[in-house]
């Protein structure tokens, strides 16, 4: 055990961990974890079926025509903890018609719960934050009363700020509840969103720790450079921010300089800005999520067998058989808290963007670090056959 445990500390090598982040991260807040996730998208309803039909989301509440907005179709979608909303503009005109003819699908809000929307918006706008929406009450009848603001972050991606207390209704207030949905796709165990990772621009990946640490209290869990993240093409630099209560974990990547292009200008090229790159879903069943999800036809990330045949020897026992988690493209990682399973999804929309990832976590609180190198490697492989390496 302990051989193992020292090969785990040893996977950890140019990863710097701040084990005090949690006591020194400022809860003036405080944010009581990740309400939902908007992405504003091209065709709504087509992706509300994707998320239902292949990865189990319910939807559960609708705003649109036929609720009297006439400029945005929304799908409400469930899954556990997991909330995510999938917006589309009606009309050519508007930020949600531009966003999407500039940035194609993507993430535009990863939503805080709190319990004080104003208190909120004014802490962090005391502390530099630009707003995007000012605290407003919304109006539910008989639902109650829901209060929102919102600031932005990175590119056009912001954090709205939903205080539910005096709310009782299904999502918010403009929205009807689905009564008879469609039935979602079983067999999956998707239960909450772990962690966000955010890809800004080459040298302003500590404008933003600096952001998520004085505008919203955060402090800085791990640094990986870019000595750790590298292969012999292409590198990137990470540190993971983390708020006090360790349920909102936002790791920032910026592309590092390499004989080619790295992946996260791969994606700066294509989204044409800074923007959330994958959101991580935690699961307790990685073999029975991924069996499923791979039936559904999601697609995985590959990795070469080479990576299976010394896996062992890095990672100990994970309680599953090496051959399987080379059948279903698994990883594991080891440090010295536990261990991790994982595994990426390919993009999920046309351009080379957004991706999802999904985690099984067994004390390990880390992010796979001793997978970072073979895991470029193999979306390198992706990004020379786009042509984008
Ligand atoms: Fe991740």
């Amino acid at each position: 055990m302990t051989e193992t445990l020292s090969r785990g500390a040893a996977n950890q090598a140019g990863a710097h961990i701040n084990k005090d982040a949690y006591a020194q991260a400022k809860d003036f807040l405080p944010l009581n974890g990740i309400d939902h996730v908007e992405f504003w998208v091209g065709n709504a309803r087509q992706a509300s079926a994707y998320f239902r039909a292949l990865w189990g989301f319910t939807p559960v509440a609708f705003a649109g025509l036929e609720t009297g907005v006439r400029d945005r179709a929304s799908y409400v979608m469930r899954r556990n903890d997991i909330t995510l909303v999938l917006t589309a503009p009606l009309t050519p005109d508007g930020e949600i018609a531009e966003h999407v003819h500039r940035h194609g699908d993507g993430v535009k809000d990863i939503a805080f719960a709190v319990d004080d929307a104003t208190s909120a918006w004014r802490e962090t706008t005391a502390r530099g934050a630009r707003s995007a929406i000012e605290p407003v009450e919304l109006d539910g009848g008989e639902d109650g009363i829901l209060r929102r603001s919102a600031v932005s972050t990175y590119g056009d991606v912001r954090h709205s700020f939903i205080d539910r207390r005096d709310y009782h209704g299904v999502f918010a207030p403009g929205y009807r509840k689905i009564k008879k949905p469609a039935k979602a796709a079983e067999g999956l165990s998707l239960l909450e969103i772990d962690h966000c990772v955010g890809n800004v621009s080459l040298g302003d990946m500590n404008r933003f720790v600096d952001y998520y640490r004085d505008v919203f209290g955060f402090a800085q869990l791990i640094h990986y450079d870019d000595k750790v993240i590298h292969t012999d093409y292409s590198a990137l630099m990470s540190k993971v921010m983390t708020n006090g209560n360790g349920r909102v974990k936002f790791p920032i990547n910026e592309p590092a300089s390499g004989k080619k292009k790295s992946q996260i200008q791969e994606f700066l090229d294509w989204y044409l800005d800074a923007g959330t790159q994958h959101i991580a879903l935690r699961t307790e069943d990685i073999v029975g999520t991924v069996r499923q999800l791979r039936a559904n036809g999601i697609e995985f990330l590959g990795m070469p067998h080479a990576y299976y045949e010394t896996l062992a020897d890095r990672v100990g026992d994970v309680g599953v058989p090496i051959e399987t988690l080379e059948e279903l493209g698994i990883e594991a990682d080891r440090d010295e808290e536990g261990y991790l399973l994982q595994i990426f999804t390919r993009p999920i929309q046309d351009r080379p963007t957004f991706f999802f990832e999904i985690i099984e976590r067994h004390g390990s609180r880390g992010f796979g670090v001793g997978n970072f190198k073979a895991l470029f490697e193999a979306i390198e492989i992706e990004q020379a056959r786009r042509g984008n390496l």
